[in-house]
């Protein structure tokens, strides 16, 4: 008779493979030094939001466009999505009831480019890349990133639905700023962040990220997502990462910097997700509070998750199948 270590093993072999059901293949999950594929392109991207990003970012693969096009078009899913209460419009908003909206991206050659606390723009991630392709700058912010947007194009429009603005009416009620763990991820309420990674089979790799941020925050708040290191880093020579969850705690250890640099220290991007998390925990004494999750993908297509709460899940597309995966975390 298979012993459990041996069965988790031999689940490992298949899971990875897509061969089993994602309930088995998160067993594999817990074990294996890295999640691994056959081949690439390998799209991996935090929350449920990610499956259809990831669909359109291989769709734009397979018509062949680049893997920071890819990207660039994938989070733009979620972002054009109302239903969405996290990201772009349909975000929930601040405190005082303005959605403001952070977004990153990287390209293969080590570019970057980031918006912060931009109002009125559904495209926030597309903004960015313009700031990356045609700017000198890496990052702009608030009034200055909405004139920059008008100025190339971008209409502006009122962010807040109809549905979020009834809900934030309810919360202002007493305003309790208290973020719960996974609250971004409640069925069809506040998802968190959505960070993506894109390898393509010439094995160049990109990276977005883009959120409305924490709802309820105070005016102004910027999280981890616009900062280059913190919400999304990405080395081509080496991998990539992307975190979701409470910002704060992502901005205090430089987190998606931190993973790419364990996995050029020779880690997996598995043991990379984790090492980091463990950061997280040893230095942040109010991480028990919240919730944090990373992806990561590493130049040779394998990938690792990690949250620091149960209740992460992330969506991989690998292998002609695109399917959530539940994380493991360090509690
Ligand atoms: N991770 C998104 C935020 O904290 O804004």
């Amino acid at each position: 008779m298979l012993n459990r270590r041996k069965f988790l093993e031999s689940a490992a072999a298949l899971g990875i493979l897509g061969i089993l059901p994602s309930k088995i293949a998160k067993a594999n999950f817990r074990l294996s030094k890295s999640g691994n594929t056959k081949g690439l392109p390998i799209i991996i991207s935090t929350w449920n939001h990610g499956i259809a990003a990831n669909a359109e970012s291989l769709k734009i693969l397979n018509e062949g466009g680049s893997v920071v096009d890819a990207v660039e078009k994938g989070v733009m899913i979620p972002e054009a999505d109302p239903n969405n209460h996290s990201v772009g419009l349909g975000g929930f908003p601040d405190r005082d009831g303005h959605v403001t909206l952070d977004a990153s991206i990287m390209n293969s050659e080590g570019n970057a480019g980031s918006v912060c606390f931009l109002e009125n723009i559904v495209h926030p991630i597309s903004v960015a890349r313009i700031v990356m392709d045609k700017t000198p700058h890496v990052m702009l912010s608030g009034s200055g990133a909405l004139q920059f947007a008008v100025e190339n194009g971008f209409k502006q429009e009122n962010l807040l639905t109809p549905e979020m603005k009834k809900k934030w009416q309810q919360w202002a009620k007493d305003k309790n700023y208290d973020p719960k763990i996974n609250w971004e991820n409640e069925p069809n309420k506040y998802h968190d962040t959505i960070g993506l990674l894109a390898i393509d089979d010439n094995a160049q790799m990109a990276g977005a990220c883009t959120t409305s941020g924490m709802g309820g925050k105070i005016r102004g708040r910027v999280g981890d997502s616009p900062i280059i290191g913190a919400g999304l880093f990405v080395d081509n020579e080496v991998g990539s990462a992307t975190a979701t969850g409470m910002g704060e705690l992502v901005m205090k250890t430089l987190g998606s910097f931190l993973v790419v640099e364990f996995i050029r220290n020779g880690m997996s991007p598995q043991e990379a997700c984790e090492k980091a998390v463990l950061r997280i925990v040893e230095k942040v004494p109010e991480h028990k509070k919240f919730q944090i999750g990373f992806i990561a993908l590493n130049k040779k297509g394998e990938y690792g998750a990690y949250s620091l709460q149960p209740g992460f899940n992330f969506a991989l597309s690998a292998d002609g199948k695109n399917m959530m995966i539940d994380s493991p975390s360090y509690f």
